[in-house]
């Protein structure tokens, strides 16, 4: 079921987002990672994959596959707003995700851990944001918007997305 499928993902980048808070801190995100440390390289591999997760399979197959249904029911207010945030994510990504793979690789000097918070922090109030209107907005409806037949078949459309090399 689709909803199960999105509402898995949308649940496991909140809780990359909410390990990072813990880790760095929630006031000024000061308490900088160390990737020479195992579990703050861990942490840092964990959201690079969420970003890739996202970019490259999460977010297009909403845009492409899921929006365009709930179109059909009336929805474009919503997924227009919802698609604005798409890329405004990807934009935050495409600067955070370099800065994620060069740490894994250096560290962190100074001024480039100053830039990665300051980006993780935005990157994270705006997922949190994101993920709380999909579930509520969206989500929550599919079931009823679709019927089982069509969220059963959204998700194996998903499944040949997430199988298929990126
Ligand atoms: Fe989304
Ligand atoms: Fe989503």
């Amino acid at each position: 079921m689709v909803d199960k499928l999105l509402h898995e993902e949308h649940v496991a980048t909140l809780d990359i987002v909410n390990k990072l808070e813990v880790r760095i801190g929630t006031g000024k995100w000061d308490r900088r990672l160390d990737a020479s440390k195992a579990t703050d390289k861990l942490l840092l591999e964990e959201l690079l994959a969420m970003m890739d997760t996202e970019v490259h399979h999460h977010l297009p197959f909403e845009e492409k596959e899921l929006f365009p249904r709930l179109d059909e029911f009336g929805f474009e207010d919503v997924t227009n707003m919802l698609f604005d945030e798409h890329e405004a994510i990807r934009s935050l990504v495409s600067s955070l995700r370099p800065l994620t793979a060069d740490a894994l690789a250096t560290g962190f000097a100074a001024d480039k851990w100053t830039i990665f918070y300051g980006l993780l922090a935005d990157l994270a109030s705006l997922v949190i944001f994101h993920i709380q209107k999909e579930e509520m907005g969206v989500i929550s409806r599919l079931p009823m918007l679709l019927g089982q037949e069509g969220c059963q078949e959204l998700a194996a459309r998903y499944g040949g997305i997430l199988n298929r090399p990126s």
